[in-house]
């Protein structure tokens, strides 16, 4: 099983890495360097320590970590990195500020040549915005271990991407955020507030080391523990404001769902016996003569 050796490492930060370099640190965005995979160590640890199989990166810039991962599943043989991306090489973020990246993926071919000197075979390409990109991997129903977010950082469409991320996850799977406490880009930030305030189950660590790397895990308990909200469209300030408006905490939302859900489950116990009650002698009955005149059958014939 291959680590991430000095040399890979130097291969991996000359061919992969994005943006310009921290001029008081000389790190990278990821706080990588030529000896060192900075926020790449984390983004392998993870896929490795839970055995990813499974892997979505969503905005990839020249492919760091995607790399970094793609290295820490390959010993499995059906294992998979799919990395989304339109190979932008400039957009407008939340309709005012341009953010630019290399402009790469244009074809699976040109995916396999960027990553043959790393000695990676496991990445799949799939060129699409992210709305786009993501309708069409939930139309082929199979859940990540792993997605890694870090396309564009505006607020609306960082919420629509995490959100989409959510329903493509499978039980405690992992959704990364990079940027996640960056004052360049508040609108990553802003958006995992949201998202964990729409659902409550989601467990949140933030690493706050600049630009911060966040990672969410989705819940693998049932439905009955989520708090349902009406799908808020607006500021997270507000979403608070009328949680309290309404006086009731999250821990007594959470008690009246429970006492609604013990109601549900007395309910279908009743209807459950009387079912049995109606339908089992008649049936039993039923069986009976059917036995009685097979037995007759048998005889006659
Ligand atoms: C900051 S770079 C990603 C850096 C990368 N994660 C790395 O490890 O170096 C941003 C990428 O997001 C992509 N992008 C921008 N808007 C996007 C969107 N709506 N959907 C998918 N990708 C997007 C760009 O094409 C670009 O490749």
């Amino acid at each position: 099983m291959r680590q991430p050796s000095p040399d890979w490492i130097a291969a991996a930060v000359k061919a992969t890495a994005h943006g310009h370099r921290d001029d008081a640190t000389w790190l990278g965005s990821q706080r990588e360097r030529s000896d060192d995979l900075g926020f790449g160590w984390i983004y392998f640890a993870l896929a490795r320590a839970s055995n990813a199989e499974r892997v979505l990166v969503q905005g990839t810039g020249r492919g760091f970590s995607a790399a970094c991962l793609a290295l820490a599943i390959e010993h499995r043989p059906d294992a998979m990195v799919t990395i989304l991306d339109p190979g932008f090489s400039e957009w407008i973020v939340d309709g005012e500020r341009t953010d630019q990246a290399a402009g790469l993926w244009t074809d699976q071919e040109q995916v396999r040549r960027h990553f043959a000197p790393l000695g990676l075979t496991n990445i799949a390409l799939l060129r699409a915005q992210s709305d786009q990109g993501y309708a069409r991997l939930k139309a082929r129903d199979e859940p990540f271990d792993i997605i890694l977010i870090d396309g564009d950082h505006g607020y609306e469409q960082c919420l629509k991407d995490v959100r989409n991320a959510v329903s493509l996850l499978r039980p405690g799977g992992l959704i990364v955020l990079h940027d996640a406490v960056c004052p360049d880009w508040p609108g990553v930030a802003l958006a995992i507030d949201m998202m964990q305030a729409e659902d409550d189950t989601l467990q949140r660590v933030v690493l706050p080391i600049y630009p911060g790397v966040c990672i969410l895990q989705k819940s693998d308990a049932g439905a009955n523990d989520r708090v349902p909200l009406d799908a808020p469209a607006f500021a997270l300030s507000e979403l608070v404001e009328q949680r309290l408006s309404r006086g009731r905490s999250l821990t007594q939302l959470r008690s009246e769902l429970a006492e609604k859900d013990d109601t549900i489950a007395r309910l279908q116990d009743e209807l459950r016996t009387s079912l049995y009650q109606r339908w089992t002698r008649p049936v039993r009955r039923m069986m009976a003569r059917i036995g009685r005149m097979g037995r007759f059958h048998r005889r006659v014939s």
